[in-house]
């Protein structure tokens, strides 16, 4: 359902030149099908994950979700496709301030579809533990239960594709596993297919697939 074709991205760097973070000749991940996306810091992993999103552009090359080509979207079609059919777990939550977790749930399901399933919502939450902070705004939560709260909205609208970036890493241990498990069985149960950033080995080698990007990324060799 995903297919990325000779893909490129670089950066400008402050000197001007081009620094090459991304040149990826093939990449695909079918309906449904779970991959952890390994390897070192920097070597462009939230980049990949930014440009299949269509939160960044790629410079060159195609990437296509189902039948639609996102490489060829505007930035507001961008935006529209994303809230509607792809699941993001930022490394950095983003999760807006002003709102309490069940809001935080409800508003990413109004943007996308202009309506909330709130008992969706509070599934959703209690399946990562937080029915006893529904109410609570993001800074009334600890770090971890921010990060579960993302995951939860992640999932709102009932993505085909998940993007999640290193979603356990702020997460405690005995909560970890929790997390992890509810975004595996979510994807299972609805035929989501799912690209997991991580660098716990714990995590990755529950995976089937386990993708290292500086193994298909040519721009890796001159970084
Ligand atoms: N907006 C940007 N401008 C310039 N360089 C960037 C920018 N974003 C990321 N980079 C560089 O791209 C590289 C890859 O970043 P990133 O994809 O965040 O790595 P990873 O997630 O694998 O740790 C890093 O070396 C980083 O410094
Ligand atoms: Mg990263």
């Amino acid at each position: 359902m995903l297919h990325l074709t000779d893909v490129r991205k670089s950066f400008t760097q402050p000197d001007g030149s081009e620094l090459p973070i991304l040149d990826i000749p093939e990449f695909h991940v079918a309906a449904g099908e779970q991959a952890v996306l390994v390897g070192r810091s920097g070597c462009g992993k939230t980049t990949l994950l930014h440009v299949i999103a269509g939160i960044s552009r790629a410079d060159a090359g195609k990437v296509r979700i189902d039948d639609w080509e996102i490489t060829l979207f505007s930035e507001a079609e961008c935006d529209r496709f994303r809230a509607q059919r792809i699941g993001y777990v930022f490394q950095t939550f983003n999760l807006l301030s002003g709102f309490s977790a069940l809001e935080n749930v409800l508003l990413a399901m109004r943007f996308a579809r202009g309506r909330a399933d709130k008992a969706r919502a509070r599934q959703l939450l209690k399946r990562v533990g937080l029915e006893h902070r529904m109410t609570h705004r993001p800074a009334m939560l600890s770090v971890g239960e921010q990060q579960r709260v993302a995951v939860a909205r992640a999932l709102a609208n009932g993505p085909k594709l998940l993007l999640a970036d290193e979603p356990t890493a702020n997460v405690d241990a005995g909560h970890q596993q929790q997390v992890l498990d509810l975004i595996r069985e979510t994807c299972r149960e609805e035929n989501v297919a799912l690209v997991l950033v991580t660098h716990g080995a714990e995590v990755a080698e529950q995976f089937e697939r386990i993708d290292h990007l500086e193994q298909f990324n040519r721009a890796g060799a001159v970084a």
